[in-house]
């Protein structure tokens, strides 16, 4: 059942504020507290956290490096699960090795779990499928609450997994005393507030729509992105690249320079992420330098983020104010929908893209 949307995607995409809301009616009691499931787990002592995953699932743990990193002062490192298992990499014993998955079913991430075990200290999932294989085989599985996600793309699954990583980095972050009790309280408002800053962000479809419409001519486009909005790029780019069979990249922006700045010409459509946070005059600039090369820039950033930067670009999409660290998981909806919108202007098998499964259970 679609709920009335015309591809499952859509519904999904649409169903955000409500599963988020969800997720975090599971983890946070009404007194602001984290409540995670048994067995508990205390990162005080922890030494590092190992994160693997596959491709959408392997994004959200890039981003939820800026939070265990920045928030929690804890060592992280992220690989691809058909990577990671094969270079046999050493896991000190003070780790914690954690996998996301929304099946829990992919094989080469369940190889790597598999490998973790016996010399991490502990081996945590986040999963969707709490009856799953990478599930049952974690000390301690999370599960997201995302509902069934039907669309191949995955969505909502992505914000959910994103909002449980952050909540377990701030967990992370008390357990090790990094964190005030003030931040703390801001960091939950954020989280709090989330579901209605992502109805905000979803009345921007019509006018995604339009942006996408110009979009579908493209034979390229760029993502570019800073900071914890950097995996987000990848985000948006593999959603593009997957249901509207664009050929689509994500760069850092300040790695623009060095190399990928050749690629732009007045064909070439640059999509910039960009909230007004502490390195968004240093995205600007990296933006001027596309449009300098005639790059078509579209802005996606907050009122007070295109009322500063937005001369001279191609297009614009509006989103809610936000705290830096919770922009990732706002910025997942334009994300989405500039690539939905993509695929719909382009007639494509939104669902069930070309050549893709929803689980890879082959190696
Ligand atoms: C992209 C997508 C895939 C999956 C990947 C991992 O939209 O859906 O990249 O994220 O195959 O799948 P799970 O999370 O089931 O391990």
């Amino acid at each position: 059942d679609k709920g009335g949307h015309k591809h499952f995607m859509a519904k999904e995409i649409a169903e955000q504020p409500t599963v988020i809301a969800e997720a975090l009616g599971h983890y946070l009691s009404k007194s602001d507290e984290i409540r995670l499931p048994d067995p508990a787990i205390d990162f005080s002592q922890v030494e590092r956290i190992t994160m693997v995953a596959c491709g959408t699932a392997f994004l959200a743990c890039l981003t939820a490096k800026y939070w265990f990193e920045q928030i929690a002062r804890l060592p992280v490192e992220v690989d691809v699960a058909s990577e990671f298992r094969y270079r046999e990499p050493p896991i000190p014993g003070k780790s914690v090795a954690l996998f996301v998955s929304q099946s829990g079913e992919t094989a080469d991430t369940l190889a790597a779990l598999r490998y973790c075990d016996g010399k991490a200290d502990k081996i945590v999932s986040v999963v969707n499928v709490p009856e799953s294989s990478i599930a049952r085989e974690s000390d301690l599985a999370l599960p997201i609450h995302a509902g069934v996600e039907i669309g191949v793309a995955s969505t909502k699954a992505f914000t959910c997994q994103l909002t449980v990583l952050f909540l377990l980095a701030l967990k992370a972050a008390t357990d090790r005393g990094e964190l005030s009790e003030e931040a703390r309280q801001d960091h939950l408002a954020q989280l709090r507030r989330l579901p209605a800053l992502m109805s905000e962000a979803l009345e921007q479809n019509d006018a995604v729509r339009e942006t996408a419409r110009k979009l579908a001519n493209a034979r390229d486009v760029l993502f570019l992105g800073r900071g914890p909005l950097y995996p987000l790029a990848h985000e948006g780019a593999l959603k593009l690249k997957e249901i509207s069979y664009i050929h689509a990249e994500a760069y850092a922006s300040g790695e623009l320079k060095h190399g990928p700045i050749a690629l732009i010409d007045e064909e070439v459509p640059v999509v910039v992420m960009a909230p007004r946070d502490t390195l968004f005059d240093k995205t600007v600039s990296n933006m001027q330098e596309v449009m300098a090369r005639k790059g078509k820039v579209i802005l996606i950033s907050d009122r007070g983020g295109l009322s500063e930067a937005s001369e001279g670009v191609w297009d614009t999409v509006v989103m809610p104010d936000v705290s830096d660290a919770v922009a990732p998981i706002l910025y997942a909806l334009p994300a989405q929908l500039l690539a939905y919108h993509t695929a719909v202007a382009k007639g494509t098998d939104v669902d069930q893209p070309r050549n893709l499964a929803k689980s890879v259970t082959v190696e």
